[in-house]
């Protein structure tokens, strides 16, 4: 990060402060009219008390990128945003970041999110997020509080040179105790990054605080992303409800600069390096045809997928991600028939079992490009299929609540020369499973 916009981003807000009082004084001597001297006077005179739980949880780190991460954390009053970061956990020389915004800085009662950029790849870093409640003590004239920090945590950014180490849970659909042990696991684990894929709610979303309670404080889970970052991958539970298009309110969509202005709209597709994997997000969407009644003819998924079918053509051009030894791609609905018949899709009756539009359209290009393992979810019980001839591609299905089922956490690590997989059971606390794929030819 450049020196100027470390002193604008460090200084910008608290200097702000005290110039006003300082203006005020001036403008006092060049003839301020009483009223106007009785507004400073009032603004000056406003105490705030410490906002002590203005934090509720801890910070969850998401969107993840080689040389961006995201925090979003959850207050209790209208407050602005702030995290504070440095390559010590001493936090010495640490830069401030304010919540996301421009010309004004992000505020809200009750999300806040503030994007670190600049980052290098690769790097362990330590921050902290903090808020500052706001009040209002002469009209719209805005006076913060001292800011209230959270403890301090860590991450590593992704990049080539970052571990080769990432997992993945799915199908957690509110059940916050269940997730407490997947949750629990990767952390003792170490896992650096977690790709959470799909189906996150367990019914209809509504309102925003939904989100809230999914994402930002999720029972039975403090701190689950505090640590780790999360990336989202959703599922079809996650395009229900009226509050859906809302989503990015909470968890936010990746930058920009990540993907050229054709795939504008691809805001929450992934590509990148995690040390020798690269990690491709994909989004199968909806698990019913688009004119199916339910979607009330809103829904445009078929487009959708085949622009990721264009999106993920070009991702194999990038460098890093065509000389990865190992392709790992996600998503939610499988690609691969789970049995003889199943519902691909398309179908008005039922549900999608697999989705064979996004197995017809991305299948081919993982094959020609030697990618060795799809990790899905949605049918809530593990299961593992294998590479064929004609398909360089493994799938692992991971599982998710269900009565006779039991709720995984799917590791991948880069040992002695191979990428391995391991299937947790989170209820059992036992390997269910081992997969181990050798390097692209
Ligand atoms: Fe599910
Ligand atoms: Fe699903």
């Amino acid at each position: 990060m450049d020196q100027s916009r470390r002193e604008f981003l460090t200084n910008t807000a608290w200097k702000g402060a005290a110039a006003m009082a300082a203006v005020g004084a001036a403008k006092c001597g060049l003839g301020m009219l009483p009223s106007e001297q009785a507004a400073y006077d009032r603004y000056n005179a406003l105490t705030i008390p410490r906002p002590d739980g203005l934090l509720d949880g801890e910070p969850v780190l998401q969107v993840p990128a080689p040389d961006s991460m995201g925090v979003a954390f959850a207050v209790t009053a209208l407050a602005n945003g702030f995290v504070e970061l440095a390559d010590n956990p001493q936090m010495n020389g640490s830069v401030r970041f304010m919540a996301e915004g421009m010309p004004q800085a992000g505020i809200d009662d009750r999300v806040l999110q503030v994007r670190m950029t600049g980052l290098k790849p690769g790097t362990r870093y330590w921050y902290r997020a903090g808020a500052a409640k706001l009040e209002h003590p002469v009209g719209y004239w805005t006076k913060p509080s001292e800011i209230v920090w959270s403890a301090v945590h860590t991450f590593v950014t992704p990049g080539e040179n970052a571990p080769s180490h990432f997992g993945m849970m799915c199908d957690t659909h509110a059940h916050f105790e269940q997730m407490g042990k997947i949750t629990k696991k990767y952390r003792e684990l170490g896992v650096p990054l977690m790709v959470w894929n799909g189906d996150i709610p367990h019914s209809l979303t509504n309102k925003r605080e939904d989100f809230v309670k999914h994402y930002l404080v999720p029972p039975h889970n403090a701190g689950y992303a505090a640590d780790t970052p999360i990336i989202l991958n959703r599922g079809n539970h996650d395009y229900r409800g009226t509050a859906v298009k809302r989503l990015g309110e909470v968890m936010m969509p990746r930058l920009p600069t990540e993907r050229s202005m054709r795939d504008f709209a691809l805001d929450r597709n992934f590509a990148f390096r995690m040390g020798e994997v690269a990690l491709i997000g994909l989004d199968t969407g909806e698990d019913k045809p688009d004119h199916h009644p339910a979607n009330g003819g809103l829904s445009r998924f078929t487009p959708f997928r085949i622009a990721q079918a264009t999106w993920l053509k070009d991702q194999f051009k990038r460098p890093e991600i065509a000389n990865a030894p190992y392709v790992v791609a996600f998503v939610h609905i499988p690609l691969i028939e789970l049995w003889p018949g199943a519902n691909p899709g398309t179908l008005l009756e039922d549900y999608a079992v697999w989705q064979k539009e996004c197995a017809d359209l991305w299948g081919p290009i993982l094959t020609e490009n030697k990618a060795q393992l799809v990790l899905a979810g949605h049918i809530h019980r593990y299961r593992y299929d294998a590479a064929t001839s004609t398909r360089s591609w493994a799938e692992i299905v991971g599982g998710g609540r269900g009565d006779s089922t039991f709720q995984t956490l799917v590791e991948g690590k880069v040992e002695n020369g191979r990428l391995v997989m391991r299937v947790y059971n989170t209820d059992a606390g036992t390997i269910v499973g081992e997969h181990f794929f050798a390097p692209r030819a």
